[in-house]
């Protein structure tokens, strides 16, 4: 029988139900602590998930000696620190995206973990969907040939989350960028083979979110007199190999209806993530690959079942925290190119 991993939770709103939900359905997997500042929010979740020790400081949570392993599902402005006092106090630690508020925090988190004997582990989960991996496969095998082109798109109609504090720049680092489109960002960039990246150029928009609802939407009325993250995100990176990407996201955009997907364009073939599918050329003919099946299990469900055969040391991780640097640093060249309003060089 394997041996016992005990998990605490720091943070538990809605993703930390989500991932909870998980870890209570595997086999050797307790879950020992939470902690959150709002009692209410801990209160449900130790209620339902059985929790014996709640918290509301993570620095004293972090100490529990009964504990192997942390995941950090608190706002994106608190995950630096409970990350970095879990890999000090020798938990291995998993944190939820985007890494953090910028890359300056997410270094220092990578070399946290890199002096801890822990291991800090990126919750990226669109990369671990079986559709990702299908098409991984392909690239891996070459069939695409060189990659010269990543398109990711993550956008919404009218997708102003009115809860949390995803409006709120100062408590989020932004919007839809680091919020949606970090994970197909995420996604592609696996799929590209993980180059580096080196410039960004984007442009974004603040126009619906931070004023009065013009039309009823589908998450209810958000806060618009507190929204400062950006509405429509426009950008292009571009890698050391030569190889590019463009990432379109919005909450809000005029647009016919929502779109989550990426496609890739190399030299022997391109793909799209959804509906999985192939475009290459053979025996004198442009043809169409559509996988027959891929796997039918959930992507979220995936990220914990990994991390957990990680933190035992069964499985190799797909998300090292080095990928969720990479992004991060995507990201903030996105937004220092729009402020500088030129492409900007990413270190
Ligand atoms: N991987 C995914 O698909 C996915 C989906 C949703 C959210 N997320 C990420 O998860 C994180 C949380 O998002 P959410 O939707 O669960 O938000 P949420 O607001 O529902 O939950 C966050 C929780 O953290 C608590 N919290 C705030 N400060 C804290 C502190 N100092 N110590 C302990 N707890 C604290 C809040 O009280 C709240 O209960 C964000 O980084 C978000 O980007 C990821």
């Amino acid at each position: 029988m394997a041996k016992t991993v005990r998990v605490g939770v720091i943070g538990t709103g809605g993703i930390a139900t989500r991932q909870a939900r998980r870890l209570a359905e595997l086999d050797d997997v307790e879950i020992v602590a939470g902690c959150d500042v709002s009692e209410e929010n801990l209160r449900k979740f130790a209620e339902k998930y059985e929790v014996p020790h709640t918290f509301s400081d993570f620095n004293e949570m972090v100490q529990l000696e009964e504990m192997d392993a942390v995941t950090v599902c608190t706002p994106n402005y608190m995950h630096k620190d409970p990350t970095i006092a879990a890999l000090k106090a020798g938990k291995h630690v998993m944190v939820e995206k985007p890494m953090a508020m910028n890359a300056g925090e997410a270094q220092a988190m990578v070399d946290a973990a890199e002096q801890s004997e822990a291991e800090l582990t990126m919750g990226f989960q669109f990369r671990l969907a079986p559709e990702a991996q299908a098409i991984k496969r392909f690239v891996d095998e070459g069939r695409l040939g060189k990659v010269l082109f990543a398109r990711c798109q993550a956008l919404r109609r009218r997708g102003i989350p009115s809860w949390g504090v995803f409006g709120q720049k100062e408590l989020q680092g932004g919007g839809p960028l680091i919020d949606i489109g970090v994970h197909i960002m995420e996604c592609a960039h696996y799929l590209m083979g993980e180059p580096k990246p080196v410039a960004a150029s984007a442009q974004i928009f603040t126009y619906l979110g931070n004023r009065e609802p013009a039309a009823a939407a589908p998450w209810g009325p958000w806060d618009w007199k507190t929204y400062t993250v950006e509405d429509l995100a426009i950008g292009i990176i571009r890698f050391d190999n030569g190889a590019v990407m463009s990432v379109e996201s919005s909450f809000a955009a005029h647009i016919k209806e929502d779109v989550l997907n990426c496609q890739l364009m190399g030299e022997e073939g391109g793909c799209v993530l959804h509906p999985p599918t192939i475009f290459a050329d053979q025996a004198g003919t442009m043809i169409n690959i559509e996988p027959h099946y891929v796997g039918k299990y959930q992507a979220m469900d995936k990220k914990i079942e990994d991390w957990i055969g990680r933190v035992r040391g069964e499985v190799e991780t797909q998300c090292p925290a080095i990928a969720g640097l990479h992004v991060q640093k995507m990201l903030d060249g996105l937004y220092a190119s729009a402020e500088a309003g030129k492409e900007v060089p990413i270190e």
